[in-house]
């Protein structure tokens, strides 16, 4: 159901003005550069913080270019997003190296602490669980990475202390 508040704008930008404008400056500084759907997403990501699917819709309009191959830039690397991050994320990777060092115990216990799943973000917007692809420290695996810090050799008894940490944040 659509909502009338803030919420709604922040998944839909292109529902507020001001944001659509920022969206359309973005376009028409980039439009033209060679490789440009890469430069409009990699902005769109850093200045607005996600792609959504009505942001995809409307620069896939705007450019004249299929929504398929931007759902299909935005799937592959896992530095997009689709709706807002939180304040602070914790990633696991799922690389072979991890995933045979046992991080699907990770995600368990740790949805089960933070009460959300992979891809979603706590009601007070503080922290985003996502999983991503190996980050490159599979001597270490498994890894957890909070913030862009990589934690290794993680145990799910790690996870309430990574958890804590991120509490005590700002
Ligand atoms: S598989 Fe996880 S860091 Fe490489």
């Amino acid at each position: 159901m659509e909502q009338k508040n803030n919420t709604t704008y922040a998944v839909d930008p292109i529902a507020n003005r001001e944001l659509a404008q920022q969206v359309v400056t973005i376009l028409e500084k980039n439009k033209n550069k060679p490789g440009s759907l890469m430069v409009i997403l990699n902005e769109v990501q850093s200045k607005i913080g996600f792609v959504s699917p009505q942001i995809q819709d409307f620069i896939a309009n705007y450019i004249k270019i299929p929504v398929s191959k931007i759902h299909g830039v935005i799937s592959f690397y896992s530095f997009y997003t689709t709706k807002p991050r939180g304040k602070h994320t914790i990633k696991f990777c799922t690389g072979t190296a991890c995933y045979v060092g046992g991080s699907s115990q990770l995600v368990d216990k740790a949805k089960q602490l933070i009460g959300i799943s992979l891809g979603d973000t706590t009601e007070d917007g503080n922290i985003t669980m996502e999983e991503t692809r190996c980050v490159g420290a599979c001597s270490q695996a498994p890894v957890v990475v909070v913030d862009e810090v990589i934690h290794g050799r993680v145990k799910p008894s790690k996870i309430a202390q990574l958890i804590r940490k991120i509490d005590k944040k700002d």
